[in-house]
């Protein structure tokens, strides 16, 4: 089966408040760079979702690594318009604000998307969690924080995502809309690792770790 990784790199990165946040470097390398480089070899095809007016710096930038198409006003909307023009069989989503994407990851979220359809990263949560307004403590043990990659056959995702528009249904997550079509999703392991680049802080921890990822 043919597999493409799908990279959303449209948003404008207002939490961390540095400009478009795929552009943000990490020892010179942006996180787009870095995304991109993630999937190399690992891969059929690269696809970026970027902000139209970054369009043309993305292709410039990434020099045949990807092909980029224009991403949309939200994250879900980015990850349509890049499912429409990926033709691979297999599709993986990744958010280029996880720059530290090691390729054993990929290749168990391959395995178990060739398995089972449907698959998504997730890991343990490691602090207590409360409500906020209540202080009710919540049992952590059965949750777990849901990251990238996601991979999907890709006409199940475009199905979910063809519903979901249909029924103005917003989700963070690509695994959440499958879900939502009665669709069950394997779940695979990640890491610490692959936190998402968000605040000021996350940004200063990816720095710091990327000298240590890069050697
Ligand atoms: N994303 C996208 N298109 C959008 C919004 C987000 O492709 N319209 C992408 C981001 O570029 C990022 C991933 O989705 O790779 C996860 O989003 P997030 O971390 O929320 O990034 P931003 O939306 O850029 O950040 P913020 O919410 O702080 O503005
Ligand atoms: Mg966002």
């Amino acid at each position: 089966m043919s597999v493409a990784a799908l990279i959303p790199a449209a948003g404008s990165g207002v939490r961390l408040g540095q400009g478009p946040k795929a552009w943000v470097t990490l020892a010179g390398e942006s996180l787009l760079s870095r995304a991109v480089a993630a999937f190399e070899g690992c891969v059929d095809e690269v696809w970026v979702g970027v902000a139209p007016a970054l369009s043309a710096r993305a292709e410039e930038e990434l020099s045949g690594r990807a092909r980029v198409v224009c991403g949309g006003a939200t994250r879900q909307e980015s990850v349509y318009n890049l499912l429409r023009a990926a033709q691979a069989e297999v599709v993986l989503v990744h958010d280029a604000a996880r720059p530290f994407l090691e390729a054993a990851v990929i290749e168990r979220v391959v395995a178990a998307v060739r398995a089972h359809g449907a698959a998504s990263v997730v890991t343990a949560v490691a602090d207590s969690l409360i409500e906020a307004a209540s202080g009710r403590v919540v049992d952590r043990a059965p949750l777990r924080a849901v990251q990238t990659p996601q991979g999907f056959r890709r006409e199940l995702l475009l199905a979910a995502h063809e519903r979901a528009r249909e029924r103005a249904l917003e989700a963070t997550d690509d695994a959440a809309l499958v879900r939502a079509l009665g669709h069950p999703v394997a779940l695979v392991e990640g890491s610490s690792w692959l936190f998402k680049v968000t605040t000021p802080a996350d940004l200063e921890l990816a720095r710091a770790l990327a000298p240590l990822w890069d050697a």
